[in-house]
């Protein structure tokens, strides 16, 4: 079984935490490509959908499922979203799809996130995977230094702008030994937005796509 159809038996196992007359929160990414294509050929009748990118409100709009502001739908039930890593806690790296700062803030208005993803994502220690900044044009290279004097090697993603009009930042060469003491330090750097990493709030299940089949942590 390849990558994308693990990444497809993750989202249609997701389809069970989903409760009819919801609004539920949506990420972004191939893996919530599917989950959304999943739960519109399912016809669960859901009230609608917070979506976490534009992207995913286009997707969700073409199969007809109505997308809410967040201020108006309130605290949601449930958050479905894929990942760029996962370790054992089910804290994650996100923001491969630069959508990090709305999905940091779906999960955080969400009772459950359900993780999605295909099992290449679970990992020991954090930090293979680029973690993605996002940043405030302005403060791009003064934040790149703080993030260096932190041991990482920040690349800016040239050419990316965030949902937000803001830019990001992929640093390379960390081992997250103590992910939530990163997240905080440089949530602390004057102009980040958002940092990738879900450590504060991880994920409270993780739904693998495996080639014996859906595994769930914990
Ligand atoms: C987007 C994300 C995605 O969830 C993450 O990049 C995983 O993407 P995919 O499902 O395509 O592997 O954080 O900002």
């Amino acid at each position: 079984m390849n990558s994308d159809q693990k990444k497809q038996q993750a989202a249609i196992a997701a389809l069970a935490y989903i409760e009819e007359n919801t609004i539920i929160g949506v990420g972004t990414g191939s893996t919530v490509n599917h989950f959304i294509d999943a739960l519109a050929a399912r016809k669960l009748r859901i009230q609608g959908a917070v979506s976490s990118s534009e992207a995913s409100t286009e997707r969700m709009k073409k199969h007809g499922i109505e997308v809410f502001d967040l201020n108006s739908a309130g605290d949601l039930d449930v958050y479905i979203d894929g990942a760029d890593e996962s370790d054992g806690q089910l804290r994650l790296i996100k923001g491969g799809g630069a959508a990090l700062t709305r999905e940091k803030i779906v999960a955080a208005a969400s009772r459950r996130f359900i993780c999605i993803a295909d099992d290449s994502k679970l990992v020991e220690v954090l930090g293979k995977f680029p973690l993605p900044v996002e940043v405030i044009p302005m403060a791009r290279s003064y934040v790149a230094r703080r993030l260096r004097a932190l041991g990482g090697r920040p690349v800016w993603r040239e050419g990316v702008i965030t949902d937000n009009g803001n830019q990001i930042l992929d640093v390379h060469d960390l081992r997250i030994t103590d992910p939530v003491a990163l997240e905080d330090a440089i949530n602390q750097i004057a102009g980040v937005v958002t940092v990738g990493l879900f450590a504060r709030r991880p994920a409270d299940v993780l739904i693998l796509g495996t080639d014996a089949g859906p595994k769930t942590l914990p």
